[in-house]
């Protein structure tokens, strides 16, 4: 399988919204990655549900819907019915992380699980065949631009080991300073998807960088 690469519109010029989702859409992207921060679970307030109906209306490629917010389990069916494709909760803003994943599937969405950087890949081992996908972040949440944390290459490492000695079907996401240095590292050290915000909408040819990310 190919490395799926997913923009993250948190990088976006939201005075021109729709032509960078245009810009996605025409590029070899895969997915739209969708950041929602509420000030309480990160330091930080993003955007929500108008710019999901946007993103509905105009995005013709996967909407990947990273919660960065308190009690996700309370907004899994808004999301899916704003078009989210995955939705992907923080471990470490759920108390019941079994049912919030369950809840995300009977929504008809992938369930994604997102990790902070100090929070150990060993505490998903319970419910990793559950999982659609583990996103790893790479910085801590809350901000685009960061720099990359170099201890995620041997948790990538890890968690690959993890799903292959468990056969779960779950895809490994990073998110957070990806570039043309830390991107193929990554993917050598087993991730499937790519997250990127900074590096794509910074560039002076975000289409070239895509495609670039995408070889
Ligand atoms: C960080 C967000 C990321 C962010 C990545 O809290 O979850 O998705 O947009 O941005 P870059 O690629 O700029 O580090
Ligand atoms: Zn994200």
């Amino acid at each position: 399988m190919s490395t799926i690469i997913a923009p993250s519109i948190l990088s976006a010029n939201f005075g021109q919204l729709e032509k960078d989702i245009e810009m996605i859409n025409q590029s070899a992207a895969d997915w739209f990655h969708v950041d929602i921060m509420d000030g309480v679970f990160v330091p930080n307030i993003s955007f929500g549900f108008p710019i999901l109906s946007i993103l509905k209306k105009k995005a013709t490629k996967p909407l990947d819907v990273h919660l960065m917010i308190v009690q996700p389990e309370k907004y899994i069916t808004s999301f899916a019915e704003h078009g989210a494709s995955t939705i992907s909760v923080h471990y470490e803003a759920c108390t019941h992380l079994h049912r919030t994943i369950h809840q995300i599937k009977d929504s008809g969405c992938k369930a994604g699980v997102a990790i902070n950087p100090h929070t150990s890949i060993s505490l998903l081992e319970e419910c990793i065949s559950d999982i659609d996908m583990i996103c790893l972040m790479s910085v801590n949440p809350g901000f685009g631009g960061q720099k990359f944390i170099e201890h995620t290459y041997s948790k990538v490492e890890r968690l690959k080991n993890l799903i292959l000695q468990k056969s779960a079907p779950t895809l490994i996401e990073i998110d957070g300073g990806v570039n043309d240095v830390t991107g193929p590292r990554l993917v050598a050290s087993g991730a499937d998807v790519l997250v990127a915000g900074n590096y794509v909408f910074s560039s002076s040819d975000p289409i070239a960088t895509i495609a670039n990310m995408k070889k």
